[in-house]
């Protein structure tokens, strides 16, 4: 899958070069490309946003940089994604659904919004990762390219897909690994019996318990 990232910030997705999404990448799964909106400012101080029409509170970035380097990138399929907390809400279904795509734009606002102008003219589709506000659409973008990238054939094992929370509808049931007696705490003695059956009877019980107390919603 293509990536390409329209942001004033370039410098803040580093963090996408670790772990698995480095991996993706270096196995060539994934290409990140990174386009900093203020390289197509026609302004000689390369100045991006400008005060709202109408009035009211902080700046706009302006639609003119956003569309120019929108039109630099070259393709015939792509989805455009805007993150915004007005957009519809993230979801795994929906990292699911955009996994399949081959191509996919983000275009990150940052202030007080940006022009709808561009909005429209990119046809991109907004989309807020829940219901708080947060400084612009770096982070946003970050977290939708991190869930998105984990549900393309190859980045992680198919087993951790499907036994996952949100995967059958439940919350994941809790893991242990080695020492068997930490600070006094022992790990439950039917995850030592070797009892496969058994074993998966009580994830389930668990993964539904732990629904139940955090997310009586999905339940
Ligand atoms: N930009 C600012 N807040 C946001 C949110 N909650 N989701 C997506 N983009 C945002």
């Amino acid at each position: 899958m293509r990536i390409d990232i329209l942001t004033l910030f370039p410098q803040m997705f580093n963090s996408l070069n670790f772990s698995v999404l480095k991996k993706a990448q270096d196995n060539k799964i994934l290409n990140i490309n990174l386009i900093n909106i203020r390289d197509f400012s026609k302004d000689i101080h390369k100045k991006c946003d400008d005060y709202p029409y109408g009035g009211g509170a902080g700046m706009v970035m302006m639609a003119q940089p956003i569309y120019d380097a929108f039109k630099s990138i070259n393709s015939t399929n792509c989805k455009v994604i805007f993150a915004s907390p007005r957009g519809k809400v993230f979801t795994q279904q929906m990292a699911k659904e955009l996994a399949k795509e081959e191509h996919l734009i983000f275009l990150c606002g940052h202030y007080e919004g940006v022009d709808e102008r561009a909005i429209e003219l990119l046809c991109a589709e907004e989309v807020s990762i829940g219901d708080y506000v947060l400084t612009g659409g770096e982070l946003p973008a970050m977290v939708m390219i991190d869930s998105i990238a984990r549900n393309i054939k190859g980045v992680i094992c198919e087993q951790s897909l499907k036994e996952e929370s949100f995967s059958n509808g439940l919350l994941e049931y809790p893991q242990y690994t080695r020492p068997e007696i930490f600070e006094g705490k022992k790990v439950p003695e039917i995850l030592l019996s070797g009892h496969h059956k058994n074993i998966e009877l009580w994830r389930q019980e668990q993964s539904k318990k732990i629904t139940k107390k955090n997310r009586p919603d999905l339940y």
